[in-house]
């Protein structure tokens, strides 16, 4: 794992944005992952800044969401649906084709969930997949307990989960019970995991995922299997890592060639 640690949230989130750049104008056809909640919106005002004034293209670029909930239209506003056209993809180039989200109203959800698999690998699977990190250890809506060789699926959430997202459907009532989730193997299959996690409020979960066992219990900590995954955090958000001067000593001493 490499863990990045920077000063505030706009620093961590435009050097993903570099990171996804970089991805974008290496590959002919770049299929990335892409993650809702609050963290990752600095990154997609990057992103679309880049498009703006850099001429970033999206034009190839392939897009899976990680996620979205059961029995929600794709217009509701707490939807992820909404939320991705909102903040991304109504201000890039990107092909609507090209976008993959769940879909909270499939009739056949088993069937739907190894169809959206089917269609990550003739994509020629994920070459990032962004993440952030639930309080409670998840990523995506992989809640603890998931397996961590898990497929496209779907989920029940945790009372923490309803809770902590009650805000944008006026009220824990309104929160549905149920998701459907990449599995864990599937965000594992991606050639890079980039989680990010800014805050206080995250500070155990960043600890637990880093540098506690790996176990079900705290689905991020299957990134330790990973081959590549940057774990992009704040100070806040890295205040309870022990290796912490280490994080930081490897950052600086990057190779010129592996910096993004
Ligand atoms: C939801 C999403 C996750 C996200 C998490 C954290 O549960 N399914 O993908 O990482 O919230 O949200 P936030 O970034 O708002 O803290």
């Amino acid at each position: 794992m490499e863990v990045i640690i920077q000063p505030d949230s706009e620093k961590a989130s435009f050097l993903a944005a570099r990171l996804i750049k970089k991805i974008i104008q290496e590959k002919p056809k770049p299929v990335i992952g892409l993650a809702t909640g609050n963290t990752p919106l600095l990154l997609y005002k990057f992103l679309v800044k880049m498009h703006r004034e850099e001429g970033l293209d999206f034009s190839q670029v392939v897009a899976f969401n990680l996620d979205e909930y059961v029995g929600l239209p794709a217009d509701h506003p707490a939807s992820f649906h909404h939320y991705m056209w909102k903040n991304l993809f109504s201000q890039i180039n990107i092909k609507p084709e090209n976008v993959h989200i769940p879909d909270g109203l499939a009739k056949d959800i088993p069937s739907y969930c190894l169809q959206y698999e089917q269609e990550i690998k003739e994509a020629g699977g994920l070459d990032i997949q962004i993440l952030g990190l639930g309080t409670d250890g998840h990523i995506g809506f992989n809640e603890p307990s998931s397996s961590l060789s898990s497929r496209t699926r779907i989920k029940t959430l945790t009372d923490q989960t309803r809770k902590d997202n009650a805000v944008f459907f006026g009220g824990e009532e309104n929160v549905p019970y149920h998701a459907i989730t990449m599995g864990i193997g599937t965000i594992l299959d991606a050639r890079t995991c980039l989680m990010l996690a800014f805050g206080k409020k995250k500070a155990r979960a960043i600890a637990l995922a880093v540098e506690g066992p790996i176990t079900s219990m705290v689905p991020a900590s299957a990134l330790q299997l990973h081959p590549r995954a940057i774990i992009l955090v704040d100070r806040d958000a890295a205040s309870e890592l022990k290796h912490l001067d280490y994080y930081q000593w490897v950052f600086e001493h990057k190779p010129e060639w592996q910096k993004f």
